[in-house]
């Protein structure tokens, strides 16, 4: 069995950061979101990997590379434009074969690995199946109506007035006959080849397509709100491991990692948290559900709940929750008049100020 996984797509709601980055890249737990999603493909006995690249294509090779310290076979596959997650199957038939295989969307998140779906899809004849759980609001995804033995009656995508609120998650597992599927279709309103449309055809044309509910937690991190959760349930399973220095005055509470490399001086910590390598974090809190990213330097400020990426810097600042910082930022306090604000933000940006 072989699998793809879709790292190509826009990232609009991920703005600005996703201008210059991958969304698939965004950290969790100071690991890009991609990452997890090829670990479970290795945990679930999968080897060869083709990966669907777009824009951001470079960032994503040097990212991964060829795979091997995942324990993959790697190959690219450049997709000229975000047609849809059916063309991204389209442009990889000559990679895929006549294997069957997984599709694992790049920004897709999962707890609990899919050796359950793999497993039950090679025990199984049926020509694709899915996974499906309930959602708040399901007009944002795919969705399946179900009958009442739990057949999937149809599925329609992001719905105006969706017929149930389960939500099909970005990992699906096909026999070779989706390659029919995804020729036959054609595109959506939105200008897309949707996978929706190609698992709705199998439907159609007699093929059986089966579906699972997700046990675990999942997410796609395409949103702000989705990536900090996603960032607290991995923080909930981290151990507490301090391999940088940490100076008498600070004190640490909980399950903090602290990597090699970091300085932590005259701080409150409180996990989880994790503080990358060679950060600093000098005579500031840090609060649960925090993410500080490598070389990043927190100073005199407070901050939780929050993911600050690569090369950032937090100083003189007072409470930062529930915020994603980019690379390379700098957040500091105005020197000039008081109660005034001095901004340079990227394009897109989104900023919500205390006045
Ligand atoms: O996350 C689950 C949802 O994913 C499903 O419920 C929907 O049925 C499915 O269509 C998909 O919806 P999204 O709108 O969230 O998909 P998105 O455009 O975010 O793309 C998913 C991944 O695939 C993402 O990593 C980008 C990548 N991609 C996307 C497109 C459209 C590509 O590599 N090429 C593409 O052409």
């Amino acid at each position: 069995m072989k699998a793809l996984v879709l790292a190509g797509g826009k990232g609009t709601r991920l703005r600005p950061l996703t201008h210059t980055s991958a969304k698939q890249l965004v950290p969790v737990a100071n690991k890009p979101v991609l990452f997890y999603g090829l670990e479970a493909l290795r945990d679930a006995g999968i080897t060869t990997v083709g990966i669907v690249v777009g824009d951001t294509a470079a960032e994503v090779r040097a990212a991964v590379g060829d795979g091997s310290r995942f324990g993959l076979r790697v190959t690219y596959i450049p997709q000229q434009a975000p047609l849809g997650l059916a063309h991204c199957v389209l442009i990889s038939r000559e990679f895929l074969g006549d294997d069957p295989f997984v599709m694992y969307l790049g920004d897709n998140f999962l707890v609990g690995g899919i050796s359950g779906l793999v497993d039950a899809f090679r025990e199984g004849d049926c020509d694709a199946r899915i996974l499906l759980t309930k959602v708040a609001e399901p007009q944002f995804y795919g969705v399946a109506e179900l009958g009442p033995g739990g057949e999937i009656r149809g599925l329609q995508e992001k719905p105006e007035h969706p017929r149930s609120d389960y939500a099909i998650v970005g990992v699906y597992t096909f026999s070779p006959v989706v390659h029919d599927a995804v020729r036959a279709i054609t595109p959506s309103v939105r200008g897309e080849l949707e996978i929706t449309d190609a698992i709705q055809w199998l439907i159609d044309n007699g093929f059986r397509v089966d579906s699972h509910l997700v046990g675990g937690y999942w997410k796609d991190t395409g949103r702000l709100q989705d990536i900090l959760e996603c960032n607290r349930i991995v923080l909930e399973q981290v151990e507490r491991d301090i391999a940088g220095t940490v100076d008498g005055l600070s004190e640490l509470t909980g399950r903090v990692v602290v990597a090699p490399g970091a300085v932590v001086e005259n701080s409150v910590l409180r996990g989880p948290i994790v503080v990358g390598a060679d950060a600093k974090i000098i005579s500031s809190y840090v609060g649960p559900f925090t993410s500080i990213g490598r070389r990043c330097v927190v100073q005199n400020a407070e901050i939780e709940y929050s993911i600050v990426l690569d090369g950032s810097c937090v100083d003189g600042v007072s409470r930062i929750a529930h915020s994603l910082i980019g690379r390379n930022v700098e957040v500091s306090r105005a020197a000039g008049v008081s109660n005034t604000h001095e901004l340079m933000i990227g394009d897109h940006s989104r900023i919500q100020v205390r006045s």
